[in-house]
């Protein structure tokens, strides 16, 4: 039987770079789509089991390449896992509407777009799995994040909704909504005094690696939590049991 095959979205940093990972120590091919690839589209050698494709989560015509690519390169996706996304950390004074709407156009509506590109050929094979990537912010409010918060709620309740829809097809949807993780995300987001004032939100008082948020999502994706559908997988430490961190102000990027 041919190897599974992962379609990871955001996959050369962070999250998304862990999840690849561990899809190949688990022996599946992997497509990392990511802005920042320069090249890509040519199968993996056989023991280089990730390939990474240039592709702009946020343009239908990369989308529909990256479909195209990988019907080409392996003829059937098993798992497609949309982890390209970025933070927002503005007070609504600085969230213009622009601003409101790029963040909404990178977290949720790609989410939908690779998603929907992609039910052809995971129907194809007698129904694969989905793994949106939310937040805690997406679950519960926290500071400054109107865009974010929004975006990420936006994802959770996107997940249900296909659960339900393709269902029927054999497609499972679930959802992880990782806390705060170290990731070059991040880093760029969250200020020395932010992270410290994060730090003491999360019960298990430390942030979560790349490779823990990972190691659920490939569960999720696979064949062990195959009765599973429509669900939000909360990995946050306990982070988000907790009232959060109410009056540290984040990095304002203009
Ligand atoms: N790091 C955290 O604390 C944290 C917490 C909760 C949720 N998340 C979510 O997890 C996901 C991954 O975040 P991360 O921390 O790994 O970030 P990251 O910045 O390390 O990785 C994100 C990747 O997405 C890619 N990307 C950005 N825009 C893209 C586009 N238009 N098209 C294709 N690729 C694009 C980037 O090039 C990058 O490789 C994001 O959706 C983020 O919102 C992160």
């Amino acid at each position: 039987m041919s190897r599974k095959v992962a379609i990871v979205t955001g996959g050369a940093s962070g999250i998304g770079l862990a999840t690849c990972k561990r899809f190949a120590d688990l022996g599946w091919n992997v497509i990392s789509a990511d802005l920042s690839h320069t090249s890509g589209d040519t199968a993996p050698e056989p023991d280089t089991r990730t390939v990474g494709v240039r592709v702009d989560v946020t343009d239908e015509g990369d989308i529909r390449r990256l479909r195209d690519v990988a019907e080409k390169l392996f003829g059937r996706v098993d798992t497609v896992v949309t982890s390209a996304g970025t933070a927002d950390n503005a007070p609504i004074r600085h969230t213009t509407p622009d601003r409101f709407r790029r963040t909404l156009e990178l977290n949720l509506v790609s989410t939908f777009a690779v998603v929907r590109e992609f039910v052809d050929l995971l129907a194809g094979d007698g129904g694969g799995s989905v793994v949106t990537i939310a937040s805690v912010s997406g679950l519960r409010g926290s500071v400054d994040r109107a865009a974010y918060s929004a975006s990420k709620g936006g994802v959770v309740a996107l997940t249900t909704q296909l659960a339900i829809e393709l269902a029927g097809e054999g497609i499972r949807v679930n959802c992880v909504a990782p806390g705060s993780t170290l990731t070059p995300l991040a880093s760029r987001a969250q200020s020395p005094e932010m992270q410290s004032a994060i730090l003491q939100s999360i019960p298990l008082s430390r942030y979560a690696e790349p490779a823990e948020i990972a190691e659920v999502v490939t569960f999720v994706a696979g064949p062990g939590a195959g009765f599973v559908t429509g669900q939000t997988w909360t990995v946050d430490g306990g982070q988000s049991m907790t009232a959060g961190w109410n009056l540290a102000k984040e990095r304002h990027d203009s």
